[in-house]
């Protein structure tokens, strides 16, 4: 199956995915990279490892509909079977939501339906809270809101700051994201 992995930051999820390929632990061709951010580090390692990708800039086009058209476009070529989302911080439109129904995974960091959006760990910091976690889920129109596939909690210590929760919370997903995909790919 070919996918294509939609980044907007550093990418590191994007490796995890490329090193599992790399090391036969996910039976899949990463076909294309898509990015918001054309000064991502993720594009960076696409370059290095060979990987295709797709760069945007959102406000060049009068909307969503326009450069989801552009998005489309690229994934027909590439003929993609599965989008999974690593670190994308826009919200998927109907054009893709219609396209690939079903075929769109994402990763959030923390415990879904607890603190969806953006700063996740921060959230869940302020609550105070001695348990959160990673979720892989479905992807619907709604902000983190899709069917849960996945999830695995973390430990908040008392001494916790948001470098240490985070460091915690990407090596769980490293882990974590690869295998489920290779599961859902193979179903
Ligand atoms: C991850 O924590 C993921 O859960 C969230 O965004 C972060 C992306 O990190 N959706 P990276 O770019 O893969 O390092």
């Amino acid at each position: 199956k070919n996918i294509a992995v939609f980044a907007s930051g550093s990418g590191s999820n994007f490796q995890a995915i490329i090193d599992a390929v790399k090391n036969g632990e996910l039976e899949a061709n990463i076909s294309l990279l898509v990015s918001d951010k054309v000064g991502a580090f993720a594009i960076e390692r696409a370059k290095g490892e060979g990987i295709p990708f797709f760069a945007f800039t959102a406000k060049e086009y009068a909307n969503k509909e326009e450069y989801e058209a552009e998005i489309l476009k690229e994934l027909k070529d590439k003929e993609i079977d599965f989008i999974i989302l690593a670190g994308y911080m826009r919200l998927i439109g109907s054009t893709l939501l219609t396209e690939f129904e079903g075929k769109i995974i994402n990763i959030h960091p923390s415990l879904l339906p607890a603190f969806p959006g953006k700063d996740a760990i921060g959230q869940a910091l302020d609550a105070k809270v001695k348990v959160s976690g990673v979720t892989v889920h479905y992807v619907d129109a709604g902000m983190d809101t899709g069917p849960i596939i996945a999830q695995k909690p973390v430990e908040i210590s008392e001494v916790e700051t948001k470098e240490s929760l985070q460091a915690k919370i990407h090596s769980i997903e490293h882990e974590l994201y690869p295998a489920v995909i290779q599961k859902i790919l193979q179903s």
